[in-house]
């Protein structure tokens, strides 16, 4: 299985919450949808500091040093835009078909924005999960991975930003209002889940593959 479903992202989270029927989107509603600033997805590695995208166009294999600067490069975006979400990192290691006895480290990265209310009692909430995964495959030398993963990566951590302005929002005036939490349906939070590992090291089998990402 193959993790590649997100063009769904963005319009699982338009969805409206109770059931309408379809009418033709005005031009002041696609105007209101979040764009992309200028370097968020400019591909150039000098398309200026702050870019989304370019920092993750490296070869990300698992153990290399590549795979470490991406993993950063995702952390460090929510540490510096996103302080409210909370980094877990999931890290193991395996052997590979292509690498030998050498245990190959794989990093997970989870983060997670949850309501007030459900911060303050552990282990309540539930998250509306989105996944990618972050590593490039290790063969043909030098692959970029750009579709698959480093763009859907970049799409989450655009869509996370965004979402972040809703959720804030949506949880102050809970709260201010002390309705937080009252009803089980809005003890619910986002995670993202930056999978190491997705990869086959040689080829694809069930031994060879979704080492961190299983
Ligand atoms: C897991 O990996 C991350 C990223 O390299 C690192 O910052 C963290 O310290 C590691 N955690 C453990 C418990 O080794």
């Amino acid at each position: 299985m193959r993790l590649s479903t997100l063009p769904l992202v963005p319009l699982l989270l338009l969805a409206p919450s109770t059931t309408t029927a379809y009418t033709p989107l005005s031009n002041d509603a696609l105007r209101a949808l979040p764009s992309p600033g200028l370097t968020d997805f400019d591909p150039r590695p000098d398309a200026g500091s702050g870019g989304l995208l370019a920092p993750l166009l490296i070869p990300r294999v698992p153990g290399t040093a590549g795979q470490a600067a991406a993993g950063e490069h995702l952390a460090s975006f929510f540490r510096r835009e996103l302080p409210e979400w909370e980094l877990l990192w999931q890290n193991s290691t395996a052997t590979t078909p292509a690498t030998g006895d050498r245990q190959i480290p794989f990093r997970n990265l989870i983060v997670r924005r949850e309501p007030p209310w459900t911060r303050r009692r552990p282990g309540t909430a539930g998250f509306l999960t989105l996944v990618a995964h972050y590593d490039s495959k290790r063969e043909p030398e030098g692959f970029l991975g750009a579709t698959d993963s480093a763009a859907p990566c970049a799409v989450l951590m655009f869509v996370a930003r965004e979402i972040e302005k809703g959720l804030a929002r949506l949880w102050a005036s809970a709260a201010a209002a002390g309705t937080g939490g009252k009803v089980e349906a809005d003890d619910v939070g986002v995670q993202i889940l930056f999978l190491d590992g997705e990869e086959a090291f040689v080829s694809w089998t069930d031994t060879d593959s979704l080492y961190g990402a299983r």
